[in-house]
């Protein structure tokens, strides 16, 4: 049995848990502008003030009451990335600190699990986080904090003379920075391909060795952005929505992604419950394994 059908096996058996998607999306952060901080150009630092209590409302982190737990479950899912991504696995892999949140198709839970994971991650003291929003064509992250008119990853990628690192915004979550999607361009894919991403990616822990990057992604199989994508990250967290993904979906997602050295899988459960307006969420989490392409 193949690493995905073992899987998909796991999560059938895993027990639904119940959660209220919001009906609407709006803006949940805002830019604010201290003067107590100062960036070294002179102007002041922006920080952006995310609203977690709108985000929660909205579905992309968990109801209070299973804050909890889904917390817990997300401390069993960085741990191997970030030992990963600091050079404490077992093997030493290229650019393992900028990390990918892919999928299949759309609502698979790629948005969710990259700012669950970002929360997470940066509540880590050995860690700090760029939460980097990569879904070029639809900003979602970008959007949800009030960031889609900011530059961001596409304008660094098609100004050289830009330094992206003026284009982060610091938070008011210590240790959680955010990169806008920046400026649309019909040429994304190419640059996501390009050689000047290929130098944004090793520079990301130029300034901090402990900085973890997680890019929220478009979908593989209706993008092409995607693979670009996933041809500079150093690893890769595939989503897979139970009940949802059919197999052969999640099989040709991974092909996509070719040889890549190190896929992870989080399985992420979505059952509408036809009686209510609640749906039902859960997930589990397949252990990170070299050459699952090629499961
Ligand atoms: N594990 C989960 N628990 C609760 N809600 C989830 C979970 N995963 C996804 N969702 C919900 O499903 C919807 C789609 O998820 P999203 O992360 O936006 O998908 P994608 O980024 O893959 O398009 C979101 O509204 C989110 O609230
Ligand atoms: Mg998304």
């Amino acid at each position: 049995m193949s690493l995905v059908e073992k899987a998909l096996e796991k999560m059938r058996g895993q027990a639904a848990r119940p959660m209220r998607l919001a009906a609407s999306e709006a803006v949940y952060g805002q830019v604010a502008l201290t003067g107590a901080t100062r960036a070294a150009h002179g102007t002041p630092e922006r920080i952006v003030v995310i609203d977690q209590d709108a985000l929660r409302a909205a579905g992309l982190l968990p109801p209070a009451k299973q804050a909890r737990q889904i917390a817990e479950e997300y401390r069993q899912i960085k741990r191997p990335l970030i030992a990963n991504a600091l050079g404490r696995g077992a093997t030493k892999l290229q650019n393992a600190h900028v990390i990918m949140m892919a999928s299949a198709m759309p609502a698979e839970g790629k948005t969710f699990t990259s700012i669950n994971l970002a929360f997470s991650m940066a509540s880590e003291k050995d860690v700090t986080v760029l939460l980097v929003d990569a879904d070029v064509a639809k900003p979602h992250i970008s959007r949800l904090l009030g960031l889609d008119k900011e530059r961001g990853l596409l304008d660094a990628l098609q100004d050289p003379t830009l330094d992206v690192e003026s284009l982060v915004l610091p938070t008011d979550v210590p240790g959680l920075s955010v990169l806008p999607a920046g400026k649309w361009s019909e040429n994304a894919t190419e640059l996501l391909a390009s050689q000047r991403m290929q130098q944004i990616v090793a520079g990301i822990s130029r300034f901090d060795a402990n900085r973890i990057a997680l890019f929220d992604s478009p979908p593989l199989l209706l993008t092409t952005e995607s693979r670009a994508l996933s041809q500079v990250v150093g690893q890769i967290v595939m989503v897979v929505c139970a009940n949802k993904s059919p197999q052969k979906v999640v099989l040709d997602a991974i092909s996509q992604l070719g040889e890549h050295r190190c896929v992870s899988l989080v399985l992420n459960q979505s059952v509408a419950n036809p009686t209510s307006n609640y749906y039902y969420y859960g997930y589990g989490y397949g252990q990170a394994r070299e050459g699952a392409g090629n499961a």
